[in-house]
């Protein structure tokens, strides 16, 4: 099915028809996809783009509106297992700027403003603005108090009885306080947490792998959401963590006082909030259009950090008499608008897969995309991560893919369009052989990602070595890019990072597209580079696990590099955040000998930094010792005590295992005890600790 409008046919009355005709057929589709059987095949922005782009053209051509258009009903139809509910308040809709600028705000204030006749001497319409919640929309009745009915929103006029499942979410109250109104209609999102999802997914894969029939994972949490709450068996639905934001009424019988007498949106929610109902606290109430503006922008900043998605923010008029006086057009509210973000997820086609050769072998399958704006960036390549992943995904090339791209996240490809797929698409496979060197491509036992084995006899090993050591976080060699790194490996002139430093005017301008200025300005920041710090050098060596910050924590605990180059394993682990794993790498890195002349080498080219003296913790009596502390001592409270052993440079830990050396006892030590002396820990009281810490 083809999505696209032909940019090249003239836009001529009956093409325009015929993809009217064909915008219906299309959204008719995934409208069913989306609501009926949960299972969307197009992200929501794509949804939203045929959906606008029939609307413009019905705009354009009122007589061509047809009953059953899309356009004219809210959502897909109810399911036949599920009853039926007609809405007692139609459940609408609501207007949408799709701009991303404040002037979405503007726009909405300015048709408040004009309905309203309010001219520029009045004062600022006051709002009531929210977060527009990436869920599905519910309408719970209460009679009498009791929660007697949920139904989800269906066409705005009839939606589906699914009472049984939403009872289930615990954040929903039953029952309301013996003041509610005798009829009460609370509108709201159910939706499910990022966390939430995540767990659930990992179960469903969890489920798949072990053989069970007829389940799936969700692409996304509103997916999830909506697939519980139409679960037909409330006991699976009920496995499936949802949640519920309240933003609304619907029906709504006064009590004989006459109440609740609400004469604010505001005073509504917070009504319903002491009632019981989750409302969001991000609810604000803001003055004119510039505050809606600044609070579009804040909470676009901050939107990633909420535990749960929204695709933008909703601003509604806080007077209901004014509400009232703006009324209604078709079916949106005159006095409400959703204010959208950017879209975070975009469909796009794999146009290759490629394998990426990295510093240290790992071969990482990369898809590359036909280029898309998504999440405020253009994306050309998405991760596979690795073979596994591109399998799990199945990924292949030609597919079209939806992107996904939150905050500052790398972009991801969440998932294929698989009817969409062309014939005799191939799976992924991982190659045999690293595709820079020919040399076998291996997994090791356990581990999810295939290495190449050439080691540095691999020249994309090498590159990546070379630009890891040259990076501003390293040793810095400033303007060396992967382009001229590219130029020196392949030609042969550089082959280890000693090369570098034996580098001559000559070979550097005689490089492509390399000026004499150029090779000057190289020359000079690898001479500049010479002078370095023993993190920097350490981090630039490339060792495996040896990331900035155990750079640093070695070189303050070691001072100088000799030291850290003949320091046994048990030595190593004694540097805080320096554990076993990490310590063998560092031991297998200096007992190769062509690291060590790598070093040897880089020296005598003159690479340098200032050395220091071992700190302190290292000369501390009890480096390396692990300790526990349980129960009440006599004189030195817990903190005390663990502020001393730390001191003499011991870790202090929360739990006994076969790797504590003592555990330090005061009187009702309970558990702890007991699994101390069950390994055979050492059990020390506050004397003989003391006499250990004066011993040191
Ligand atoms: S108010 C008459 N407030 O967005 C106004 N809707 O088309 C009725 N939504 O599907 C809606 N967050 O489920 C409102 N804070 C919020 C919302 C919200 C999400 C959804 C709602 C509906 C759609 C509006």
């Amino acid at each position: 099915m083809s999505s696209t409008p032909d940019l090249f046919s003239l836009p001529d009355d009956d093409a325009q028809q015929r993809r009217a005709q064909e915008l219906r057929r299309l959204l008719q589709y995934h409208a069913h996809r989306y609501y009926v059987l949960d299972a969307p095949e197009i992200p929501d922005a794509e949804y939203d783009r045929l959906f606008r782009e029939l609307q413009a053209i019905e705009a354009a051509h009122p007589d061509w509106v047809t009953p059953d258009s899309p356009t004219q009903r809210v959502g897909g139809k109810a399911l036949e297992q599920f009853a039926s509910v007609r809405h007692a308040v139609p459940m609408l809709s609501i207007r949408t700027e799709t701009d991303t600028e404040s002037s979405g705000a503007l726009n909405f204030d300015a048709r408040v403003r004009k309905e309203l006749g309010l001219t520029e001497s009045d004062p600022p319409v006051e709002y009531v603005a929210e977060l527009k919640f990436d869920g599905l929309a519910m309408n719970l009745r209460y009679v009498d108090g009791v929660l007697v009915q949920a139904a989800t929103r269906g066409d705005g006029e009839s939606g589906e009885d699914v009472t049984q499942n939403i009872r289930t979410i615990s954040q929903i109250p039953l029952r309301l306080p013996a003041h509610a109104p005798p009829v009460l209609e609370v509108r709201g999102e159910v939706y499910m947490r990022r966390d939430d999802f995540e767990t659930l997914n990992e179960t469903q894969r969890q489920r798949i792998a072990a053989g069970a029939k007829g389940e799936k994972t969700f692409v996304n949490p509103r997916n999830a959401a909506a697939g519980a709450v139409r679960q037909l068996d409330p006991a699976i639905a009920a496995q499936r963590p949802l949640s519920f934001f309240a933003y609304g009424v619907g029906e709504l019988t006064p009590s004989e006082q006459g109440g609740p007498a609400w004469s604010t949106h505001f005073e509504l929610l917070r009504t319903l909030k002491d009632w019981g109902f989750p409302v969001a606290q991000q609810m604000r109430v803001l003055r004119g259009a510039n505050e809606l503006g600044a609070y579009h922008q804040e909470i676009a900043a901050t939107r990633d950090q909420l535990p749960y998605d929204i695709d933008g923010v909703v601003y509604k008029v806080n007077e209901l008499a004014l509400q009232r006086q703006l009324g209604f057009v078709t079916r949106e509210p005159r006095w409400a608008v959703a204010h959208k973000f950017p879209a975070q997820e975009q469909l796009t086609t794999v146009q290759a897969i490629e394998v990426q050769v990295g510093r240290t072998g790992k071969l990482t399958p990369v898809a590359k995309l036909a280029p898309v704006f998504v999440g405020g960036v253009t994306v050309t390549n998405a991760t596979l991560h690795n073979e596994l992943e591109a399998r799990r995904k199945d990924v292949r090339v030609g597919d079209t893919v939806i992107v996904r791209r939150a905050g500052d996240v790398i972009p991801e490809v969440v998932g294929v369009l698989p009817e969409k797929r062309i014939p005799g698409a191939q799976p992924f496979t991982m190659p045999t052989h690293c595709p820079v060197c020919g040399s076998a491509a291996l997994r090791e036992e356990g581990e999810a990602d295939h290495r190449c084995s050439g080691g540095l006899f691999c020249s994309a090993q090498r590159k990546q070595s070379i630009l890891h050591f040259a990076q501003r976080r390293a040793v810095e060699v400033e303007g060396l890019g992967d382009k001229l790194v590219d130029q020196l490996v392949d030609s042969g002139v550089v082959n280890t990072l000693p090369d570098l430093y034996r580098l001559g005017f000559v070979h550097l301008a005689s490089m492509e597209r390399m000026a004499e200025k150029s090779a000057k300005n190289i020359l000079d920041a690898l001479e500049k580079s010479k002078e370095t710090t023993l993190p920097r050098f350490l981090f630039g060596l490339g060792i495996r696990h040896v990331g900035e910050s155990t750079a640093k924590a070695l070189a303050r605990h070691f001072g100088q590099l000799d030291r850290i180059m003949q320091a046994s394993e048990e030595q190593l682990s004694q540097v805080a955040d320096v554990g076993p794993v990490v310590a063998h790498s560092i031991r297998t890195f200096f007992d190769q000998p062509h690291n060590v002349e790598v070093v040897e080498q880089l020296r005598a080219c003159g690479v340098h930094w200032p050395e220091g003296e071992p700190s302190e913790v290292a000369l501390q009596p009890l480096a390396g010792k692990t300790f526990v502390i349980t129960g009440t001592l006599p004189t030195l409270s817990r903190d005390q005590a663990k502020d001393l052993l730390e001191a003499a440079g011991a870790k202090v830990a929360g739990s006994v295992s076969k790797k504590t050396h003592y555990v330090v006892a005061g009187s009702e030590a309970g558990s702890k005890l007991d699994k101390a002396l069950e390994l055979g820990v050492q059990v020390l009281d506050e004397a003989a600790l003391r006499q250990l810490l004066d011993a040191g």
